[in-house]
């Protein structure tokens, strides 16, 4: 098998995004556009990546830092050849097959570059391609580069979108801006390109024409499902590409044995991974990567952001989770909000109006209403009653709350940083705890109750005497 390495094109201002940020920044699927061409080339064991950068190249490059690729900084942005001819630069020596992919086109999938590959390294080939393409049939084919064949069907060359002749215009065959190349006619050739065109810049599609006129093979994959080789140039494609991303990741899941009651209004990101029998309703955002667990139900616009979530657990409606991890049977919701850091072990509960943040929560323990929880660690068996305050903040810093195994905090109490409530302990009802409270003790702070007979039934009296 030859040696594969790759170029991605993302040097590009992308003018029609009208963004202050480089377009292979924006978001498809919760991910930068530039992380899908990069995880195809993952699965395709390329030996090298080349990224050509340019615009806003910093910010890309700190947005990939953690990924195994090389970057190259193509500083003016002279047009596609010339970003390749950047490139190459590195790959003196190289003996191959080089990839070259947009960083605009994420739809891109590894079956479709495996097809290319197979129809550019054919072993029955009495004459292998110099440069092979991938190509579309397409109804709208405004802004592409379109395929001039000649009368024995053969590629001969590509003209961009303003360049082209009336009749030209009317091809509905376009470049998808994929190559494969072999690296001996790159390297040699890439340097013939010129600028003498409508936008003054080096084609990166001129090398067509060069192949077929230097006598080289040029081999053309079209594609049957064009939305794959869809590019990106503005916020209406954006959008276009999210829907479709977000469609591939919820029918992969439904495949693998997820109810999705309804993909079009549910919002899940490319890399969320989610068990066997899970029930999604509509409305359910999953951000970042998430892991449901098998047999869970995730209820109407609840929104999971990089966080796990157990088997058998039930996120009920309208509740927010942000990198926080959640055990298996737990049930929180409706209207809960876990902050980042939270933890909530098997069998907990959290209720309705209940926030949590920096807290663990202990097996089968419980906050069922109206609680805050903040930087607490609260053991197992523990239930925290309507209206618990965690007063973690005193102005300077925050302070840890520890409640230990089985305590049982009564409702409308606070509890009042630094402080931890003993194993066993009872805090009564409308406490406010500043001291540690020993093991199986109990704790309350209320003033003693009075109850004055008649007092109410005596105002009213004196007050209709004031004629009220
Ligand atoms: C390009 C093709 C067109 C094809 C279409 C498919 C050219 C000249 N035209 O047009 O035939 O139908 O893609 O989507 O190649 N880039 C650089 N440096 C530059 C210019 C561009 O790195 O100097 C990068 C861009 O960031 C982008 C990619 O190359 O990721 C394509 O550039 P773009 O300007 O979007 O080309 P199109 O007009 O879409
Ligand atoms: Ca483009």
């Amino acid at each position: 098998m030859k040696e594969l390495a790759a170029i991605i094109l993302a040097a590009g201002k992308g003018t029609r995004m009208k963004s202050k940020m480089p377009k292979v920044l924006h978001r498809v699927a919760g991910f930068p556009m530039l992380y899908y061409p990069l995880s195809v080339l993952k699965g395709l064991k390329a030996k090298r990546v080349i990224v050509v950068v340019g615009h806003g190249a910093e910010e890309v490059r700190a947005a990939f830092a953690d990924e195994k690729v090389e970057f190259v900084t193509q500083s003016e942005q002279l047009g596609t050849g010339h970003a390749v001819m950047t490139a190459v630069k590195g790959l003196a020596g190289f003996r191959g097959d080089i990839l070259i992919l947009s960083g605009d086109v994420p739809l891109i999938t590894k079956e479709t570059i495996k097809a290319l590959c197979a129809i550019h390294r054919g072993a029955s080939l009495k004459k292998r391609p110099a440069l092979s393409m991938v190509t579309a049939l397409l109804e709208d084919t405004k802004g592409y580069g379109r395929v001039v064949r000649d009368e024995h069907g053969a590629v001969v060359r590509v003209v961009e979108d303003r360049d082209c002749s009336p009749l030209q215009r009317e091809i509905n065959e376009v470049n998808a801006g994929i190559y494969l190349v072999s690296s001996k006619f790159l390297l040699g050739n890439i340097g013939r390109v010129n600028n003498r065109n409508a936008q003054g810049e080096y084609y990166l599609p001129d090398l067509i024409e060069i192949a077929v006129k230097s006598g080289e093979k040029v081999s053309a994959l079209t594609h049957l499902y064009p939305e794959e080789v869809f590019g990106i140039n503005n916020r209406v494609e954006l959008a276009r590409a999210d829907k479709i991303m977000r469609k591939r990741t919820a029918e992969a899941l439904m495949l693998n044995g997820v109810t999705i009651i309804d993909p079009d209004s549910t919002y899940i990101d490319a890399q969320v991974k989610a068990g066997m029998d899970t029930v999604i309703y509509p409305g359910v955002h999953l951000i970042g990567p998430t892991v449901i667990g098998e047999d869970c139900v995730i209820e109407e616009n609840v929104r999971i952001e990089d966080s796990s979530i157990g088997d058998n657990s039930t996120i009920k409606s309208h509740s927010i989770i942000e990198d926080s991890e959640a055990g298996k049977e737990v049930s929180i919701g409706p209207f809960a909000r876990l902050r980042p850091g939270s933890v909530i072990r098997d069998r907990a509960r959290i209720g309705n109006f209940v926030e949590v943040k920096k807290t663990v929560v202990g097996k089968g323990s419980k906050a069922n209403h109206l609680t805050y929880l903040g930087d607490s660690v609260i053991g197992e068996g523990v239930n925290i009653g309507a209206g618990t305050i965690t007063c973690n903040y005193d102005g300077f810093s925050k302070h840890t709350t520890t409640i230990e195994d089985g305590a049982f905090i009564g409702s409308d109490t606070q509890l009042v940083a630094p402080v931890r409530v003993g194993k066993g302990a009872y805090v009564g009802s409308g406490t406010t705890v500043t001291r540690d409270v020993p093991p199986d003790s109990l704790v309350t702070t209320r003033a003693e109750e009075r109850v004055i007979e008649g007092w109410a039934e005596r105002k009213r009296r004196k007050g209709r005497k004031k004629g009220h």
